[in-house]
């Protein structure tokens, strides 16, 4: 009968009152009803883009929108340079040699943050980039990078040159804004911070990534960005979308205007901020050093055993669920998340679970030391 904790970065826990809306019943796609949740949907999701562009929206997951930013954006032949620090960034590189691309790889140690300096020197050592792909938030190492000096140095290298972020699992749980970041595209994916079961994408165009797209050769057809933007004229999609999944983003975007926006990232934040604190009181080494901490997930390390222990533990003995390592990964690290409908008191629930289990583990006194030091870093 005791809830579940489900503290993964994504899929994430859905609000009940969205679950509500999302039960209402069908709706016509082409009916008035649909075009009115269309409009009240793009009024409030655009914020969460930090865009006044209209945000498409797809029915399918969210590699759909990488990949839809890339075919949108670059013809056939021309160079693509891709930061890839984690899984998702080599999820951007199998997308970019599916097509026939010239690719250009710059490596982050996975783990690591950006070196803004270094990148510098990579980009312009390239000749004719032209679009430069970055995730905002690398959910396989919890690394966030520096999307707004990313930005600048793309659009110093050339004005020409898109920069397209993947905000899978930032957008919601971070700000954003396009203009002041020189973010041409943005996607995300509906599973992590927009609080909503798996299987809507979203990309927001400015522009000049709108006109790249319309001018595109390269073949594509459920793809096509320029079908979804020229049904949002009038409030619809080109294709039958998950209209139950719309009518929960409705409800998300109230639950999130209600709360206000820079409070939810500010909770993001918090949240962040506690787990690292009680993590170090546990005595575990978190994966990823400060300047480059995610909002949304968090990773430490400690031997497989011990991680294999706590996270069989958690699930079983605490109904709390967390995501493991990815790729050469697996078996170093634990993720937690803390996206969208996940609050300060998750933090503490988890945390006092793992007191308890590596009091028990370690044979060692944990009991208070993990949440007293998220409590200091939330309430001080
Ligand atoms: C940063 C990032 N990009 C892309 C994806 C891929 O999204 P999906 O699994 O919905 O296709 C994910 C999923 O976890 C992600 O975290």
């Amino acid at each position: 009968m005791e809830p579940k904790l489900l503290l993964t970065p994504g899929p994430t826990p859905i609000p009940p009152q969205v679950t509500h809306a999302m039960s209402a019943g069908m709706i016509g796609h082409r009916s008035s009803d649909f075009t009115s949740l269309m409009e009240n949907v793009q009024s409030s999701i655009r914020p969460l883009f930090g865009t006044d562009h209209p945000v498409a929206i797809l029915t399918s997951s969210g590699t759909s929108a990488l990949e839809t930013s890339m075919v949108n954006l670059v013809e056939p032949e021309e160079a693509v340079l891709i930061i890839v620090s984690g899984a998702f960034g080599d999820r951007f590189r199998s997308i970019a040699k599916s097509y026939p691309y010239e690719v250009h790889i710059y490596e982050v140690p996975w783990g690591e943050g950006l070196d803004i300096e270094d990148f510098k020197d990579f980009l312009a050592s390239k000749q004719n980039i032209k679009a430069v792909f970055s995730q905002a938030c690398e959910t396989s190492t919890a690394v966030v990078h520096p999307i707004n000096a990313l930005g600048k140095l793309v659009k110093d290298y050339s004005e020409e040159t898109l920069f397209v972020v993947d905000g899978v699992s930032a957008v919601g749980g971070m700000k954003f804004d396009m203009k002041a970041d020189a973010i041409d595209c943005l996607v995300t994916g509906s599973q992590k911070a927009l609080m909503l079961p798996p299987g809507l994408a979203f990309v927001a165009m400015n522009n000049t990534a709108r006109k790249r797209a319309s001018n595109n050769k390269l073949p594509r057809f459920y793809l096509d960005i320029n079908k979804y933007f020229d049904a949002l004229e009038d409030h619809s999609t080109p294709f039958t979308p998950a209209v139950s999944l719309i009518q929960g983003l409705d409800q998300v975007l109230s639950l999130y205007n209600e709360e206000g926006i820079e409070k939810v990232f500010d909770r993001h934040l918090a949240m962040r901020n506690m787990l690292r604190a009680g993590l170090k009181a546990l005595d575990l080494e978190l994966l990823v050093e400060d300047a480059y901490a995610s909002p949304t997930v968090t990773a430490f390390k400690s031997d497989e055993n011990e991680l294999s222990h706590i996270k069989d533990a958690l699930k079983n003995k605490h109904g709390i669920t967390i995501a493991g390592g990815q790729k050469h990964l697996k078996g170093r690290i634990l993720r937690i998340g803390h996206m969208g409908y996940m609050f300060p008191k998750d933090m503490l629930t988890v945390l006092a679970a793992l007191e308890a289990i590596l009091s028990k583990h370690r044979n060692k006194q944990y009991y208070g030391k993990a949440l007293a030091a998220a409590q200091e870093a939330y309430y001080e």
